[in-house]
């Protein structure tokens, strides 16, 4: 079973290289079956999801060439099933994007049920609502969701939640729906912008994309395209937060600074350095931590994806920090793992109370999903000793190059197989 191995204790330092966004890169996938030419999609990040979902395409008949590891051509003219089984799409959320974008081209989708990072419950009833609102039927047998419709229609729909899932989603089925649709209360992260101006480049007319009302007018065709994905907003930010709790000075490369605002702002505040130039920006972590009170929301709120880094970096800071959960109601799990290695958090429904200690210890611990696990692993680099980190499979669905990326800012951290690769790791870095 594949390990990182990990010694802590050095500051991480040096520059970083952000790949494209995974959660903007899976819609945008899905997207580009709703034409029948080529569509060329660059920036796209080597992660598995987004491999999966290739897979899964492949599978029912879309032509995929990669054209080197992060450029990707997709030819969908030859689609032969509008049913799909993929077993493994089962373990990815955003599987039922193909839902949206089928159903939006061929007025047909019957999908296996997304599954993703065991993080909540999940509910998918503003998707279903919204293509039911368009027209379509929609069912739930068997562990697929079905949807058909004789036409698709535009209509005016109020999202009772925002949802990144289902703006998205209900955005895909109404680009090629007759008349004018209206989302309101729409989700206005950086991913749903960017699959919004790849429609857009494809023959949609979609407007308002990033404000809470979308309008979408209806086209009967889309055109290819080639397209490059934004930079990761959370791959990014994971890795500003890596300086914080590394004590180190990293700058990430290609970004977009204006997607970090709520990062940034809270590194400010919990007393780092922070410089930002058009396309970077710099963190450096020269002083104690200081305590603070987060509460995640959907953007321009803190991200919940930044939550378990902050909460990493607030669990060695001074004084008391507080941690609200707004958006998923399980997403705490991997506190446990943290109080392994010295943490002191209790949590207390969606907050967790946090009293900063003044060091980590390295201990045997497991990713429980990925984003907690890349935080788990930044924890490592800060503690006495040595960490192994199991369940890696997780943090590998969105961050590429993980340990490699780490290594280069001089993490001593090590992929393993066995328990002799541990020792080996162990003598190499003494
Ligand atoms: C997306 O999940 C991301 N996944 C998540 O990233 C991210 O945490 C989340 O948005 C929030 O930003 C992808 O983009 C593939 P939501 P999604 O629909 O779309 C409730 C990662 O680490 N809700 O915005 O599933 C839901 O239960 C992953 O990269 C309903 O009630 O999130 C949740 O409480 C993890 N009914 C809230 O809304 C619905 O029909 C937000 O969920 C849909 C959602």
């Amino acid at each position: 079973m594949e390990q990182y191995v990990i010694k802590g204790g050095n500051p991480l330092v040096g520059d970083v290289e952000i790949g494209g966004a995974k959660n903007a890169a899976l819609p945008i996938l899905a997207a580009s079956i709703m034409t029948n030419e080529s569509v060329y999609i660059d920036n796209l990040p080597d992660v598995r999801d987004i491999n999966v979902l290739l897979t899964a395409m492949s599978n029912i008949g879309v032509t995929v060439k990669r054209e080197d590891r992060h450029k990707v051509m997709l030819n969908a003219g030859g689609i032969n099933s509008l049913i799909v089984e993929e077993e493994t799409l089962k373990k990815i959320r955003a599987s039922y994007y193909l839902v949206g974008a089928l159903l939006g081209k061929y007025k047909y989708a019957e999908v296996v049920l997304p599954g993703g990072c065991d993080i909540g419950s999940r509910a998918i009833d503003q998707h279903i609502k919204g293509f039911r609102s368009l027209g379509a039927t929609v069912t739930i047998e068997h562990g697929m969701i079905k949807a058909s419709a004789e036409h698709l229609t535009g209509a005016h729909i109020y999202m009772d939640v925002v949802s990144v899932g289902a703006t998205i989603n209900v955005m895909m089925a109404a680009t090629m729906a007759e008349g004018v649709t209206i989302i309101e209360n729409s989700a206005k992260e950086p991913h749903v912008v960017d699959l919004a101006n790849f429609l857009n480049s494809m023959g949609a007319n979609i407007k308002g994309a990033g404000t809470d009302v979308i309008r979408i007018k209806g086209v009967s065709k889309l055109h290819g395209t080639n397209y490059t994905i934004i930079p990761d907003q959370i791959e990014a930010g994971t890795y500003m937060f890596a300086a914080a709790v590394t004590k180190g000075d990293i700058t990430v490369k290609n970004i977009i600074p204006k997607h970090l605002e709520s990062i940034t702002a809270k590194l400010l505040e919990i007393g780092c350095e922070v410089e930002e130039t058009d396309d970077c920006i710099r963190v450096v972590a020269s002083r104690q931590l200081q305590h603070t009170h987060v509460k995640t929301l959907p953007y321009p709120g803190f991200p919940t994806d930044m939550q378990p880094q902050i909460t990493v970096a607030l669990a060695l800071a001074k004084g008391t920090s507080i941690v609200t959960e707004s958006i998923f109601e399980n997403r705490f799990k991997y506190v446990d793992e943290l109080t392994r290695m010295g943490a002191n958090i209790k949590v207390e429904g969606n907050t967790a109370i946090i009293d900063g200690v003044g060091r980590y210890t390295g201990a045997s611990i497991s990713a429980p999903d990925l984003r907690a696990g890349a935080a788990l692993v930044i924890a490592a680099l800060a503690a006495d000793g040595f960490t192994t980190v199991d369940d890696i499979k997780y943090i590998e669905r969105g961050y590429e190059d993980f340990h490699v990326k780490l290594h280069n800012l001089g993490a001593q951290i090590e992929l393993v197989q066995t328990e002799k690769d541990i020792q080996k790791f162990k003598m190499k870095v003494g």
